[in-house]
């Protein structure tokens, strides 16, 4: 600032910065200029704030128009200040509208795709495997009636299987309902479905949703399950076995060995249950001593899969067929199970949980 009388240098600075900050602030291309432009006159250091440093050394009979001056200039600046902003903002904004529609510089979103659910995976390889032997899908309600679920199938009134701690009932004729229904707790219901509307011969899977009040490590109220069965005339247990045994070295591994258990239940005679060698320990291999210490077949070798047995004649007469005509076998899995085995899940509630820690394994 140049020397003389105070107010004559302060007028001269304030004539000096009125004739060049409009050229400042409009030469700005964008907003970071424009502000620092109006920070060089309005900041702490601006020229216009340093101004004000002059007002003790200004007479006191002229310190008012000064002080107009001074901020009369500091108003214009803001406000161009701001019309300059607004300008600026509108044109950014045109510029984007107006621009490229797809920025091809953008980064992009990462992709995760989903994954077919390991029950899902397994229900469609049991489906391949039975379908390439000639067995049809059925599907059937989650709600039946006590007859499909119970009577017809055999169970006598009386089953702990048709007890209130182990069904979830729907409307009970005890109460005054037409007709007692559930959630099914098994798939069998669609042997007496598909047999009440077919003729045989048939040969069906049905895979589906069952329930049933049972909630653990191993259990889960609701699960899945796949019913298989097959009428015709002279079927017998060696089919049985024979399909089973296929269908076990399909699904895990071709040396796996089938073994048939005696067991009960209401609807088939004999009953059975079908052990695999353990898919974990691979007896097939030899190793005794991994064998001996598998903690999943607890050292036997042996793998619980399924049940199964030969069609029960009260079955075939309560759904109109004759059982001195026909024959057939039935077998029944937990798909839970099954992809728990195949694919070493240890708990049932990683399968229902929809953690992706879990399901993005597979
Ligand atoms: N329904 C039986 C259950 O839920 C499983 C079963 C066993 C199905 C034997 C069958 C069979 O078809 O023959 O435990």
């Amino acid at each position: 600032m140049s020397e003389g009388a105070p107010i004559e240098t302060a007028l001269s600075e304030l004539a000096r910065i009125e004739a060049a900050y409009e050229a400042a602030l409009s030469g700005a291309h964008d907003e970071q200029e424009l502000r620092r432009e109006r920070a060089k006159l309005l900041g702490g250091e601006g020229e216009l704030t340093k101004l004000m440093r002059f007002m003790p050394k200004i007479p006191n009979e002229r310190k008012k128009e000064f002080g107009q001056k001074v901020n009369g200039l500091k108003r214009a600046i803001e406000a161009l200040f701001e019309a300059r902003l607004e300008a600026i903002e509108a044109e950014a904004r045109k510029a984007e509208l107006e621009g490229p529609y797809l920025d091809v510089t953008m980064p992009s979103r990462a992709r995760t795709p989903g994954r077919i659910h390991p029950i899902a995976r397994v229900e469609d390889e049991l489906i391949e495997i039975f379908g390439s032997l000639g067995f049809e899908l059925a599907d059937g309600p989650l709600i039946d009636t006590h007859a499909n679920c119970f009577d017809r199938l055999g169970f006598p009134p009386d089953h702990p299987a048709t007890d209130m701690q182990d069904t979830f009932f729907i409307t009970r004729k005890e109460l005054g309902a037409e007709e007692t229904t559930l959630l099914r707790t098994h798939t069998s219901t669609l042997q007496i479905r598909e047999m009440m509307k077919r003729k045989p011969p048939l040969a069906v899977i049905a895979p589906g949703t069952v329930f049933r009040r049972d909630d653990d490590a191993t259990h889960s109220p609701m699960f899945y399950q796949l019913e298989g069965f097959l009428v015709d005339r002279d079927v017998s247990f060696a089919e049985l076995k024979g399909v089973l045994t296929l269908f076990a070295r399909r699904l895990f591994h071709e040396e796996i060995s089938v073994r048939f258990r005696p067991s009960y239940f209401p609807f088939v005679e004999p009953g059975g249950e079908v052990d695999i060698s353990c898919v974990f320990c691979k007896p097939w291999e030899k190793d005794e001593a991994r064998t001996a210490s598998c903690r999943i077949c607890k050292g036997t070798g042996w793998l619980e899969v399924l049940g199964c047995g030969m069609i029960h004649p009260v079955v075939f007469e309560n759904v109109g067929y004759d059982p001195r005509e026909v024959s057939g076998f039935a077998f029944g899995m937990g798909l839970d199970r099954i992809a728990m085995l195949k694919y070493g899940v240890p708990n049932i509630r990683l399968l229902y949980e929809n953690d992706h820690r879990f399901l993005s394994g597979f």
